[in-house]
């Protein structure tokens, strides 16, 4: 890599700004360029909802959390289950945990967000990444944010070569030597947006890039090869079960037997149809294994689905229990513990996480 000189960053710098000026995307948790200051709670509360999720998938989320909860104040008192089920299909569901538990403590500081990278990363759930951007993006302080768009885009301008992970070190260093002293919160949305909508990872579109003149990949006519990542080991393929038992089919006080998830754990704390404990590491054991489904009688296959995690994917079936309907049984009877008759008809209100919300979709297309 070779870095440029200081007159050089300040140029590379200011044609970004000066990009993003006219091409900045307009997104309800931003501000127009040059204003320097954004509302902390929108910021943050965007941040947490973009990590491992694009834009255009945020943004319905974020439209319904601010307008139900508008304040870090409002949220801080909001129901933990119901913020859950409110983010149900953005996935990584610990991070809802710890939304909440870091509203309290904003609210416990009287609805204040510290305004420094490090005061904002004592604060639960808020690693490098996050109280860097809120600290640039909501209080113009001077901090390198790096995500994996400006990631991409730095690699390529300065042609990075050692492959990530381990490169992420130099990445970084070269981003600070980029961030501007002022407008450090516009400078990284300029460059989280050209890797967005201009470098992007396929197909980037060098001919109406402003930086593609100081870009040492384009040079090279090489820019796909940055950033170099390091090979992957394959997505192990897992497999398990999941269980559909209804009471009371056919009237309107139709019931779908639904569980809450262990707090720890994959999707923990959600609701979730009971299954056969399937996990990263293993199979559930109803493959292989011996049968036990929640109660015993008769089941029947519905079909299954298949939903990618980060470190693996997962083949799921689903088994729906065709014996003697719930209804004609003690009225009180439950399949197990820990679990609620949920109402079949407002089951998307029950906020089921995308993999469960799929498979009940095989028998309950609502
Ligand atoms: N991705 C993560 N944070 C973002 C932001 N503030 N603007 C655009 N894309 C983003």
């Amino acid at each position: 890599m070779s870095v440029p000189g200081q007159a050089d960053s300040a140029a590379i710098s200011a044609r970004l700004l000066r990009w993003y000026d006219a091409h900045a995307r307009v997104l309800p948790w931003r501000q127009m360029p040059g204003t320097n200051r954004a509302d902390p709670y929108r910021v943050w509360l965007s941040e947490v909802m973009l990590q491992q999720t694009t834009v255009a998938a945020v943004i319905p989320y974020f439209e319904r959390f601010t307008g139900r909860w508008p304040t870090v104040t409002a949220l801080a008192a909001a129901d933990e289950g119901e913020v859950m089920a409110a983010w149900a299909g953005l996935g990584y569901y610990a991070r809802v945990r710890n939304l909440v538990a870091c509203a309290r403590a904003v609210a416990a500081r009287g609805g204040v967000f510290p305004d420094s990278e490090e005061g904002l990363r004592a604060l639960p759930g808020l690693g490098a990444y996050t109280s860097a951007a809120v600290a640039a993006i909501a209080f113009g302080a001077r901090a390198v944010v790096v995500d994996a768009n400006v990631e991409r885009v730095v690699a390529r301008l300065f042609a990075i070569a050692t492959p990530l992970p381990a490169g992420k070190a130099e990445i970084r260093a070269a981003t600070d030597s980029l961030t501007p002293d002022l407008r450090a919160g516009d400078f990284a949305q300029g460059m989280m947006d050209l890797g967005a909508t201009v470098c992007t990872t396929r197909a980037p579109a060098c001919l109406v890039c402003p930086l593609a003149g100081d870009c040492a990949a384009h040079a090279r006519g090489d820019e796909t090869a940055y950033p170099v990542k390091a090979r992957k080991a394959a997505r192990p393929e897992r497999r398990g079960r999941a269980f559909w038992i209804v009471r009371d089919g056919g009237t309107d006080r139709a019931g779908v037997w639904l569980v809450r998830r262990p707090a720890r754990g994959m999707l923990g704390g959600m609701l979730a149809l009971p299954d056969d404990g399937w996990s990263a590491r293993s199979d559930g054991w109803s493959v292989g294994g011996e049968d036990r489904p929640p109660i015993s009688g008769e089941w029947r296959f519905a079909g299954e689905v298949s939903h990618v995690f980060t470190h693996f994917a997962l083949r799921l079936e689903l088994a729906v229990y065709s014996g003697q309907d719930w209804a004609s049984l003690a009225p009180d009877a439950e399949p197990g513990p820990g679990g609620q008759w949920w109402p079949l008809a407002r089951l998307a209100e029950a906020g089921l996480p995308t993999l469960f919300a799929k498979a009940a979709r095989l028998v309950w297309p609502k």
